[in-house]
């Protein structure tokens, strides 16, 4: 293939959410036989099992491209995330006792399998002392690549958004539930999103804000713990309860994401933000 085709189907298949090389070497499923194929999966480890440290890999995870006389390579196991996990997650988020504490626990932290295949922890972005502090689900492409949260489209329209109630990144806060980008952008697991729970409770617990935003449906759902979809709980304020007890209101509205592919929900989004506005106005005087 010439580079002009090279270029071609790497832009289809980062277009397609498959932007992360997982070996150095390709690996052609098509040209697998079916023995090689069962081999390959007989030798993956068993769930549930004790997560890999960051960068290690298992000598027979080490397999190149396939030679005839080999079996396939074998794809990287990623840590499995445990309950345990998310019980030490729970005990070390609990003993932060500020902000640089949570951060330098989570970027220690190696209980979450997301981690593996990150290129940054994505902490928060904007003004601790912000009255005001907006939590969305999970890092993209752009946020993991700059370790900050919602740089990327969705942020850009986050941007506009607040411009347009007068805020900006130095009188908000912001951060995810997840602070590690799922590879290609799927879906955090049940388990991952358990496992990164208590440190998102407890970093809005050392913010304390007056006012907090979810934005889409798994932070909605999350913070609220509730099952009720975002299309109901937007618009109608509601309490999160931290894990001390502490009642801040939070207004639960559309991602930002959800507004780029539906943008005549926009309109949706503006009336919750006007309702954020008169909070934060009538919070601040009072
Ligand atoms: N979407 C999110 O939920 N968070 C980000 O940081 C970026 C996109």
């Amino acid at each position: 293939m010439d580079s002009a085709g090279l270029r071609e189907l790497l832009t289809f298949y980062a277009d397609a959410g498959v932007d992360e090389p997982l070996w150095d070497a390709p690996a052609d499923r098509f040209d697998e036989t079916r023995l090689e194929a069962e081999q390959r999966a007989a030798s993956r480890p068993q769930a549930p099992q004790a997560p890999q440290t960051q960068g290690q890999t298992a000598p027979s995870q080490q397999a190149h491209r396939k030679q005839p006389s080999r079996p396939a390579p074998v794809a990287p196991t990623a840590a499995v995330p445990d309950d345990a996990q998310a019980a030490r997650a729970r005990e070390i988020a609990a003993s932060a006792a500020s902000l640089e504490e949570l951060r330098a626990q989570l970027e220690a932290f190696d209980g979450c399998n997301l981690k593996t295949t990150a290129k940054n922890t994505v902490f928060a972005d904007g003004n601790p002392q912000a009255p005001i502090m907006f939590v969305g689900e999970a890092p993209g492409r752009d946020e993991d690549i700059q370790g900050l949260p919602f740089v990327g489209r969705s942020g850009k329209l986050l941007d506009r958004i607040l411009a347009a109630i007068g805020l900006d990144r130095s009188s908000v806060y912001i951060s995810n539930v997840i602070a590690w980008r799922p590879p290609g952008n799927r879906d955090p697991s049940p388990l991952e999103t358990e496992i990164c729970r208590p440190f998102i409770e407890r970093h809005i617990e050392l913010v304390a804000p007056k006012i907090l935003v979810t934005l889409g449906n798994p932070s909605t759902k999350l913070l609220l713990r509730t099952q009720t979809g975002i299309m109901r709980m937007r618009g109608t304020w509601a309490v999160h309860e931290t894990p001390s007890g502490l009642q801040i209101p939070t207004m639960p509205t559309l991602h930002p994401a959800y507004l780029l592919r539906n943008p005549a929900h926009k309109m949706l989004a503006w009336r919750d933000f006007l309702a954020i506005k008169q909070k934060l106005e009538a919070s601040l005087k009072g």
